[in-house]
């Protein structure tokens, strides 16, 4: 006998499983605010680390704070001398969002009290594990390369630090602008699914570094964060103007998904992806990629007419893939770039989850058989 039909959601669409002062989110409108502020507006005006203030207190911080906050990161930046002999340990040829799920692992290995999670404790440990992203990345891409390690630069922002750690010189103001503008557009996204993967660990009283170690592995599938890099796989499979529209008609007559494209919250217009399209036109002309965003608006254009009507536009990860490879990112670096920027939405779920905290545990609908004989081992 099998249960004859179940209730369960399936991909959980339509639940509403937490309640969020964070991300304000219309899907049918295409509306993103962050504690109730435009993502275009802060996208303009702010930094990351105003951004991340912002999520995490729930208010835009005076100047004394602001700079208080950056002091905090920045003074967190180097890595511990022992986690870089680590990384610089590791094959070569690993991938860096294992790399980088792990380094944060690690980090729990040098807090003296990591398991703490009072409001105070998450902040402090959120400050450090965000400060040490860039720090993980870069120290395993220059290894790998067999450059020399780039120890970071306390006197730069969050964004040019990282490029300057990643590259070895400092950034133009246009590049660092450019970082910044996509570790704000990334960095929260109500409960998509790693941060949902981040709160269900939290639930659980678990400690910050599994919770955000975890959301890093949910982030990499190429359903969610792992779609940035499909984009520019996609782009370079493509290689010419000429080939958008063979490739695409094939990709849907076959029923693939084209990467980049459709979200489960939005039904118009991503305005991350909105934002992100105007700003990657102008810095590929500056940067000499003026036909790769030409192929993305090609792109854009036919699915527009092909599946727009079902509500399939480009997501946030389509123009943000042009944007990194305009920065000069390799692309395996364009998913971990995703996680350091989510650092800021997922520690922001974290400590909301843990106030007034319940354990998050759904159930299954049973739908296999009952009442089956134990058969045994030979006679199967
Ligand atoms: N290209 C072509 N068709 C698509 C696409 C796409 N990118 N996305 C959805 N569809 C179609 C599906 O084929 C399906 O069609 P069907 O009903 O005829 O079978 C229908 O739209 C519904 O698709 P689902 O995958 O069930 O919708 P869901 O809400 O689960 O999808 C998702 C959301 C996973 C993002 C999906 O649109 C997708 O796989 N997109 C490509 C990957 C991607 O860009 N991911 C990044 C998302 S944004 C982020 O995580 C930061």
């Amino acid at each position: 006998m099998t249960t004859a039909t179940s209730t369960a959601s399936k991909g959980l669409e339509g639940v509403v499983a937490a309640e969020s002062k964070m991300s304000f989110i219309d899907g049918n409108l295409g509306i993103l605010e962050y504690v109730g502020i435009p993502i275009a507006a802060l996208a303009e005006n702010s930094t990351f680390e105003e951004t991340v203030f912002l999520l995490w207190n729930g208010r835009l911080p005076k100047r004394a704070e602001l700079d208080e906050f950056v002091a905090q990161i920045r003074a967190q930046y180097p890595l511990p001398k022992e986690l870089i002999d680590i990384i610089t340990s590791f094959p070569k040829t690993a991938e860096p969002m294992h790399v980088l799920r792990t380094g944060v692992s690690a980090l729990s290995l040098w807090d003296r009290t990591p398991d703490a999670i009072t409001p105070d404790d998450v902040h402090a440990k959120g400050i450090s594990m965000m400060a040490k992203m860039p720090g993980i990345l870069t120290t395993f891409d220059r290894y790998r390369q067999g450059k020399p390690i780039v120890p970071p630069d306390r006197s730069l922002s969050f964004a040019a630090n990282l490029m300057y750690m990643l590259n070895g010189e400092k950034p133009t103001r246009t590049m660092e602008k450019a970082l910044d503008v996509c570790l704000i557009l990334h960095t929260d996204h109500g409960l998509n699914a790693s941060t949902f993967t981040a709160r269900v660990i939290a639930s659980t009283l678990s400690d910050v570094y599994s919770a955000i170690s975890g959301a890093i592995g949910a982030l990499r599938g190429p359903l969610h964060g792992g779609a940035n890099e499909g984009v520019m796989h996609m782009l370079h499979e493509i290689g010419s103007l000429a080939n958008v529209e063979p490739f695409i008609r094939d990709r849907l007559e076959k029923h693939e998904k084209v990467m980049g494209f459709g979200h489960r919250v939005y039904k118009t217009r991503d305005p991350r992806a909105m934002f992100l399209k105007s700003f990657s036109k102008k810095l590929a002309e500056q940067t000499g990629n003026s036909k790769l965003y030409e192929m993305s608006r090609k792109i854009e254009d036919l699915m527009d007419a092909a599946v727009g009507s079902r509500g399939i536009y480009p997501n946030v990860d389509f123009y943000s893939a042009t944007t990194y490879h305009c920065i000069g990112l390799k692309l395996d670096l364009f998913t971990p770039m995703f996680a350091i920027s989510r650092i800021g939405g997922w520690l922001g779920h974290v400590i909301e989850q843990q106030d007034g905290n319940r354990l998050i545990r759904p159930k299954a609908d049973y739908i296999g058989p009952h009442d089956q004989p134990y058969i045994p081992i030979d006679e199967r």
